[in-house]
């Protein structure tokens, strides 16, 4: 009889975290948790609140490095129908946590409404794009979004309307809670206007980005004035390997998994970058993506 089984709630022990991060590395996490629906996550926090388990909740594993030791912390992923749903009012939608930007896309287009279509490529979920504000350099999630309803580690539920949210480039004061759902504001457009700037944004993504192998977008803020990607470009560092991984020759700021790669061989790509970019411009790299050790 294992500690959670009061809570019938779905549940792996020591899940490997490469099959859940779009890098595909990373050891094994204690406990993984797939809560049913918002009481059932109440009761987990609750639960894990007493036993003194850290908490890590996963998205789409698409900004995650993982470390390549098993960690003893339990996630929790909002992957249920009941975190994935998609609600409209008028010009509002109400997106589930869980639900992938790309579904909420489409279920936008198919409504001809317009407004989020920038998003259209990140592989990420409504959470995980809030939570790191997600977008490009014009325009992020926060111009869009109204209110956030979020639980915090007590399990207590409120509605934030978006003035009391602090976005920031690629970070905001929502990283405190586990986001439940999102209130966005969009705008009726012409179906065949929003099908043709989603595929704008697709196609502006695949020629700048590289696709070609797992990763997790790019490694490192842009720091204030500067582009990562070219500060590492101008380093010569394009294609540079540490065992199975490699720095794109494409866009300097992805570091691909060609195969097999450990945490361990991109924690040393990382370093290298940062310590010439630090040396040949005397600017210090922030990583944009979120390291799990
Ligand atoms: N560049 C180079 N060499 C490279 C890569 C880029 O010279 O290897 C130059 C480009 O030619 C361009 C400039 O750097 O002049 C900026 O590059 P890009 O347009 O690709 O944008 P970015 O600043 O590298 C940012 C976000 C992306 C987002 C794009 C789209 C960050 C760290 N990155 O990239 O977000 O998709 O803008 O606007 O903020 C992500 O978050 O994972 C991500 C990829």
């Amino acid at each position: 009889m294992n500690w959670w089984n009061g809570l019938k709630i779905k549940a792996r022990e020591r899940e490997p975290l490469r099959k859940h991060t779009t890098f595909k590395i990373g050891g094994r996490a204690e406990y993984f948790f797939e809560p049913g629906d918002a009481d059932e996550l109440k009761s987990l926090l609750s639960l894990l609140k007493r036993r003194k388990i850290p908490i890590l909740a996963l998205g789409a594993g698409s900004n995650i490095l993982a470390s390549d030791k098993d960690i003893d912390a339990a996630i929790i992923r909002l992957s249920s129908p009941y975190f994935k749903g998609v609600k409209f009012k008028g010009s509002f939608v109400e997106a589930g946590s869980g639900l992938m930007l790309n579904q909420l896309l489409l279920a936008s287009k198919r409504r001809g409404l317009s407004g989020a279509e920038f998003l259209a490529g990140i592989p990420g979920t409504v959470g995980g794009a809030l939570i790191m504000n997600a977008g490009l350099k014009e325009e992020s999630i926060a111009d869009i979004v109204e209110s956030v309803t979020v639980i915090d580690y007590n399990g207590g539920v409120k509605t934030l309307p978006k003035t009391g949210i602090k976005f920031e480039y690629r970070q905001s004061s929502l990283s405190k809670y586990i986001i439940v759902s999102a209130v966005i504001k969009l705008a009726k457009k012409d179906k065949r206007d929003i099908a043709d700037r989603i595929a704008q944004y697709l196609t502006r993504r695949r020629l700048s980005q590289d696709l070609s192998y797992p990763s997790a977008g790019c490694v490192f803020k842009n720091p204030r004035g500067y582009s990562a990607g070219q500060l590492i470009d101008l380093c010569g560092l394009k294609g540079r390997r540490s065992g199975g991984a490699c720095v794109s020759r494409r866009h300097a700021n992805f570091i691909l998994n060609k195969g097999n790669a450990k945490a361990k061989d991109v924690f040393a790509l990382m370093d290298l970058i940062g310590k010439e970019v630090r040396s040949k411009f005397k600017i210090k790299l922030e990583p944009e993506i979120k390291i799990w050790r």
